[in-house]
């Protein structure tokens, strides 16, 4: 299987952006805006969840044909159960249909779905779906797609703190050996870099209890548009933006320009930790 190629004019926009810098590794997005996106139209807040798929549909492909290796789409929180009863069930109608109906498409592009979050709280129906849309992309090479549903920063570090106390009380693990690289091996997303850039769509300027742990060194990028209107046009803009950033990490702009040339590849939690238990 193959992944389905740019033509014309969207061609000629990846490659100058492929030309013009690095892509990010890994972009993670808080998919926000789609209520008011349909209220604007006069339309119930879910008609602005489903025109989101579309768009999911659009920066999904966009992203694998750029060569992005890892995309976060922040999907549902936490905290967004505790939306009106109705809201919530049609959103969960809604992600079912979209994994039925895009799995063959995201399977012949190559994408590896993944999933973070605590899934065994969805419906027992997209969880379903959801597992066998990740068992069947699993050997997949392209795009890896993590979708963080019922997911949220604070939860993935309580949970992580949770485990860790079990492998202390167990003996698997000493006090004295945790670092912030074997703490990143306990987050659900201990597979994965962190993101490079992080895009919120629809103007607002805050986490929302995302990747907490996650984005400490990530560009944050934000959107006027709401999700359902973003599309793969955004998403270069937004890269083009990223290019332009100086990355610091806190050090200063002298040192970095030392380190030209001799590429920072961002580690995932489980190779970090390897990397420091192999020179123990
Ligand atoms: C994002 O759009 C989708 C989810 C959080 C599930 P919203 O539903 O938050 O739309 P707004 O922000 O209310 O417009
Ligand atoms: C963040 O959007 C969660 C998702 C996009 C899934 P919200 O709409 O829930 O965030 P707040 O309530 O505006 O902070
Ligand atoms: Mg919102």
């Amino acid at each position: 299987m193959a992944l389905e190629k740019a033509t014309g004019h969207d061609k000629k926009l990846q490659d100058r952006l492929l030309e013009s810098g690095e892509v990010p590794q890994h972009i993670a997005i808080i998919m926000d805006g789609n209520g008011r996106w349909a209220q604007r139209r006069g339309l119930p807040r879910i008609a602005g969840h489903h025109e989101g798929v579309n768009s999911v549909r659009d920066i999904v492909e966009a992203c694998g044909q750029l060569g992005i290796k890892y995309l976060t789409l922040y999907a549902f929180s936490t905290e967004n159960w505790k939306r009106p009863e109705d809201e919530v069930s049609l959103l969960m109608r809604l992600l079912l249909k979209a994994l039925r109906d895009e799995k063959d498409r995201l399977h012949q592009n190559e994408v590896q779905l993944k999933a973070i979050g605590e899934i065994h709280k969805l419906p027992h129906d997209v969880q379903d779906e959801l597992l066998d849309g990740i068992e069947v992309m699993k050997t997949n090479t392209g795009l890896t797609l993590i979708l963080a549903l019922s997911y949220s920063g604070r939860w993935d570090i309580t949970n992580a703190i949770r485990k860790m106390y079990d492998d202390i009380r167990s003996g698997a693990l000493k006090q004295e050996d945790i670092t912030e690289a074997l703490f990143g091996t306990y987050l659900a997303t201990r597979d994965y870099p962190d993101p490079d850039l992080l895009i919120r769509t629809s103007g607002e300027v805050r986490i929302s209890n995302f990747l907490l742990w996650q984005l400490a060194y990530s560009e944050l990028y934000i959107s006027d548009e709401f999700w359902p209107a973003f599309r793969r046009k955004e998403l270069y803009a937004a890269v083009a933006e990223y290019q332009r950033r100086e990355r610091r990490f806190g050090m200063v702009s002298d040192q970095l320009k030392k380190q030209e040339g001799t590429r920072v590849i961002p580690l995932s939690g489980m190779e970090r930790f390897l990397k420091s238990v192999s020179k123990l």
